[in-house]
Formats: C-alpha cells, sequence, structure tokens
C-alpha cells in the first residue's frame, strides 16, 4: 500500500476490477486499529478513500449495484466477495457514529441483495458468473463465483451478527442466511461422488474443480457453526476429505481451476493462488465448527 502513488484513491492497482482492490479493506482497517503509531493516519485515509471511491465513483447498474469493472458497468459474482465484506467492516468499527455504522452495514447487505437480484438462476439456486456490459460475459454456474458470493454473503452475515447494531438488522440476517444456504445446499446437489464439484457445478461435460470445492466446503462449515442447521454438513464433509487427499508433499491443492481462464484446469505444475488460500479457509471452518460442537 505504501508503494502506491500519494494521490491513488484505492488500495492496489486493480487491473481494471472495481471490487479487487477493496478486498484488501479489511486487513487495512484492521492496520489502522491495531498501528503503535497513533499519529499515522495513513492507514485510515486509505481505508476511507477507498470506501469513498467504490459508493461515489465507481459506475453503478440501474438497479444500484456497483460495478465490478471501473469502464463500465458490469457484474461478476466475485464481486461479492471482494466489496460488501469491506464495506460491512468498515460499517461496525464506526463504533462513534452510529447513523453511519447502520448505513454502511446496509449498504453491504444492500449489494448481496441487488448482486443476487441479477445474477442468481431461480430453477437452479446458484448464481452466473458474469453479466451485463459489453465483452465477454459468462452466464455457467461458475463453482468459484458461486463460492465468492456465498463466502461474501457470510463474511456480511457475521460481521453484522458481531455489530453492536446486529439486533435492527433481523430480516437482512435472515435473507443473507436463507442466500448462502441456497447456493450451498444447490451446489451440494451436483457433487460428484469422490466428493468433488464440478468447475461449472451443473455442467457434467466440466472438469473437477478443487478450487470451488474447499471454498464451498469452508462456507457450509461456518453456516452450520452460526445456525447448527448441520442439513449440508455431511456433502461439505466428504468434499473436506477429497481436498486432503489432493494436497501435494509439499501442501499445494492439486486438481484446481486456472483462476485467470475461469474455464480450463490449471497447467501441470501451476498452483492456484485462490485455491491455496481456501484450503486454510476450509480447515479453520470445520476446525471452528468442531470445536463449537463439542457440548
Ligand atoms: C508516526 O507517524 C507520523 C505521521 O505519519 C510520522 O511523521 C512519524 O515519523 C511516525 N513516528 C514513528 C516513530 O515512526
Ligand atoms: C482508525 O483508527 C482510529 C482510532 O485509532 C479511529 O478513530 C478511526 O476511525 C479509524 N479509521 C477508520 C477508517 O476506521
Ligand atoms: C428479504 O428477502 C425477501 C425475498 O427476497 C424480500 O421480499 C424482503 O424485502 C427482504 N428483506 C429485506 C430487509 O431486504
Ligand atoms: C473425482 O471424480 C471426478 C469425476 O466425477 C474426476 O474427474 C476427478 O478426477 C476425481 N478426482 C480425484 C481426486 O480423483
Amino acid at each position: 500500500m505504501r508503494a502506491l502513488p500519494v494521490d491513488s484513491k484505492v488500495l492496489v492497482d486493480g487491473d481494471g476490477a472495481v471490487g479487487d482492490p477493496a478486498s484488501l479493506g479489511v486487513a487495512v482497517l484492521l492496520a489502522n486499529w491495531t498501528r503503535t503509531n497513533l499519529s499515522d493516519s495513513s492507514f485510515s485515509v486509505a481505508a476511507s478513500q477507498q470506501l469513498n471511491h467504490l459508493l461515489y465513483v465507481a459506475p453503478r447498474n440501474a438497479n444500484g449495484a456497483i460495478s465490478h469493472r471501473e469502464d463500465q458497468v458490469q457484474l461478476w459474482a466475485d464481486f461479492v466477495y471482494m466489496a460488501p465484506p469491506f464495506i460491512a467492516y468498515y460499517g461496525a468499527l464506526s463504533t462513534g457514529d452510529t447513523s453511519q455504522s447502520i448505513d454502511l452495514l446496509q449498504e453491504a447487505y444492500d449489494q448481496c441483495r441487488l448482486y443476487r437480484d441479477i445474477l442468481r438462476d431461480a430453477d437452479a439456486g446458484l448464481w452466473k458468473h458474469i453479466v451485463l456490459g459489453s465483452g465477454e460475459q459468462d452466464l455457467t454456474h461458475w463453482g468459484t463465483g458461486n463460492a465468492w458470493a456465498a463466502a461474501g454473503m457470510l463474511r456480511v452475515l457475521e460481521t453484522i451478527r458481531h455489530s453492536r447494531v446486529s439486533s435492527q438488522f433481523e430480516a437482512q440476517k435472515g435473507n443473507l442466511t436463507l442466500w448462502i444456504d441456497e447456493i450451498v445446499g444447490s451446489a451440494w446437489k451436483h457433487q460428484q461422488t469422490n466428493g468433488t464439484l464440478l468447475n461449472v457445478l451443473d455442467d457434467p461435460r466440466s472438469f473437477a474443480d478443487s478450487s470451488s470445492t474447499a471454498l464451498l466446503a469452508a462456507a457450509t462449515f461456518r453456516l452450520a457453526s452460526i445456525t447448527r442447521d448441520f442439513s449440508h454438513v455431511l456433502p461439505a464433509t466428504r468434499a473436506f476429505q477429497l481436498i486432503q487427499q489432493s494436497l501435494d508433499s509439499d501442501g499445494w491443492l492439486l486438481n484446481t481451476v486456472d483462476p485467470l481462464t475461469f474455464n480450463t484446469p490449471s497447467a501441470p505444475g501451476v498452483h492456484s493462488p485462490e485455491g491455496q488460500a481456501f484450503v486454510l479457509l476450509l480447515e479453520s471452518a470445520w476446525r471452528d465448527l468442531v470445536a463449537s460442537s463439542i457440548i
């Protein structure tokens, strides 16, 4: 962050993406709140400029959804993990200003809702990956896109739940819970016998993808920890076993989708940074579910 030009209004160069730089925002807010030099406002300023960019500069769809792209309005399921959790976290930390706190938590919820309104296919219970705008769209039910949406909504839900104004968000928390459950429940319907999900969840011609399998299992375990509804834990546990068997001796996750093409497996010997991160999220979600289930 300190390497960015001083006039940059976002946290890193997003290569045209609105959401991606904002995904660092939670860490920047934490860096601000835990800084030892209290005269150093640089983290706070960087976070507030990033928030300002998201809310007031980035293009929006007619329904109010903030675009995932800077140069045109285009909605990607990925956005739901990148931006709403940051907006929500900013709101939860705005403890000195209750109305700002409520407004930002509501905005984070609304972005999830507005994205779902556009991306969800009701029949499948799954989300499309990329819609609107010119250039390439991806109308498939991409595994990782659904995982980004479920896990992103989960982070918003958890942030609202742990905020001081949680009791004012009962309806929103209920909806987020249903919407996460809808995705994970619909995804596991297409689970293969060895525990994996396919890169396009409901397309049998697609290939096995460990990345989305890992993040959807993590989201399933986290959701169960909150709701104490264990209906989807069994398929997620089978997925967890598959992931454990899909790590090489150095700990790299095998059988990932190439995170840049979305529709081809990673080349032999090439690893997926996001798949690798999903393994850690899965392991910690499992650990917390087990810990919270010991009576
Ligand atoms: C603390 O931050 C201020 C403002 O950025 C800076 O001028 C000062 O040198 C910092 N102090 C230390 C000990 O780093
Ligand atoms: C940064 O931390 C200070 C407390 O040290 C707080 O007053 C300020 O609101 C924080 N900035 C953000 C953007 O949360
Ligand atoms: C919750 O979702 C339902 C169904 O989509 C919707 O009618 C309702 O307005 C939502 N509630 C809130 C607070 O957004
Ligand atoms: C799991 O099964 C799928 C077919 O459903 C197959 O393509 C994939 O290679 C298998 N994964 C492992 C790790 O054996």
